[in-house]
Parts: structure tokens; sequence; C-alpha cells
């Protein structure tokens, strides 16, 4: 009786701890690789969102400030640059070129001015997006570029600049 309970005793403990070792290494492979699987795809979709959401925010964000612009602010902004810009129909060269009907047109194409290679070859329009580069940093939006201006910082004092020289036409 004693012999066979024993036998018994093992023979359970045997499976019992079976069933330990395979919960120990079965499961825990098995969460590890799940718990990769599922931080990968995470990781995936948050890139992929934010890559979206910066260009997108950013193509909004111009034209909808530009809902709210104030030519008459811009038109206080942009006394910094008369020192150098005429924005007169006259087009009166000085250290830069005039700015008159500025947006829309192709960069550096005032033929009397002597543009830096730079602004030669630059070979887009001015536009909204264009101008809103431009203006925030001269030089490293354009390398070469010898308007020596530091840049306006804030969006708004550059979306209400671009609403003024929108007007100038
Ligand atoms: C210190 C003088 C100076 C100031 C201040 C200045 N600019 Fe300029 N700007 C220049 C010069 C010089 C150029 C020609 C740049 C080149 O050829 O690389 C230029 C070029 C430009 C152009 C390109 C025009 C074209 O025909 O393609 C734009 C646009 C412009 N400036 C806008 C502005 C605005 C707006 C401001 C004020 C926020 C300003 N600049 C302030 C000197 C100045």
């Amino acid at each position: 009786m004693n012999k066979y309970f024993l036998s018994l005793m093992s023979i359970l403990i045997l499976f019992q701890s079976f069933k330990v070792l395979d919960e120990i290494f079965y499961h825990e492979a098995n969460n590890i690789q799940k718990g990769y699987v599922v931080l990968e795809e995470k990781v995936e979709e948050k890139e992929i969102e934010t890559t979206e959401k910066t260009s997108e925010n950013e193509e909004i964000d111009i034209n909808e400030l530009f809902n709210n612009a104030s030519i008459e602010k811009g038109t206080k902004i942009a006394r910094q640059c008369s020192a150098c810009h005429d924005f007169s129909p006259n087009l009166k060269i000085k250290v830069g070129p005039p700015l008159w009907g500025l947006v829309g047109r192709k960069v550096g194409v005032i033929s009397d001015f002597k543009y830096s290679e730079a602004l030669k070859n630059y070979n887009k329009n001015w536009t909204r997006q264009e101008l809103n580069g431009f203006l925030e940093n001269p030089k490293n939006y354009i390398d070469g570029t010898k308007m020596i201006y530091k840049g306006l910082n804030k969006i708004n004092d550059r979306v209400n600049l671009i609403s003024y020289l929108e007007s100038l036409k």
C-alpha cells in the first residue's frame, strides 16, 4: 500500500514539475514574442502618424493663418525691409530688388538687379510657402543669398507680411 502510494505521489510530482517548467519556458517565450510584435506595430503606426501630421499641419496651418492675417500689421513689419527694398510700383532698385508684384513672381527676375548665384539659380516662384521659409531665416533657407536679414521668428509676423506683399499688385 505504502509503495503504491509513494510511486503515485512521485508520478504526480513529476507531472506537476513538467507543468511548471512548461509554464516558465513556453509562456515566457510566447510572451516575449507577442510583446515584441505589438511594440513594433505601435512604433510603426506612430511614425507614420507623425510624419503625416507634420506635413499636413504645415499646409493647413499656413493657409488657415492667412484667413486671419492683417495687411495692416504686415505693412508695419515691412518697415524692417524698406531700407533695402522698394515696395512701390516704381520698381526702384535699392540694396535689394523691388518687391512690388512679388508673390507668384519667379525668384530673381528683376533684370537690373545683380542677384547672388544662389537666387539666380533657385528656379522657383515666390509662393506663400517659399516666402514663409525664406523670411524665417533667409541664409538657412537659400544657402548663399546675399540678403543680410536675421529673419522673422513668429509665423504670424511672416503671414501678415506675406499678406501685405500679396496686396502689392
Ligand atoms: C539689409 C538689406 C535687406 C533687408 C533688411 C531685407 N532685404 Fe530682402 N534682399 C536684400 C538683397 C541684397 C536681396 C538679393 C539677395 C540675393 O541676390 O541673394 C534681397 C532679396 C529679397 C527677395 C527676393 C526677391 C526676388 O526678386 O527674387 C525677397 C522676396 C526679399 N528680399 C524680401 C525681403 C523682406 C520681406 C524683407 C523684410 C522682412 C527683406 N527682404 C529685408 C536685402 C535686404
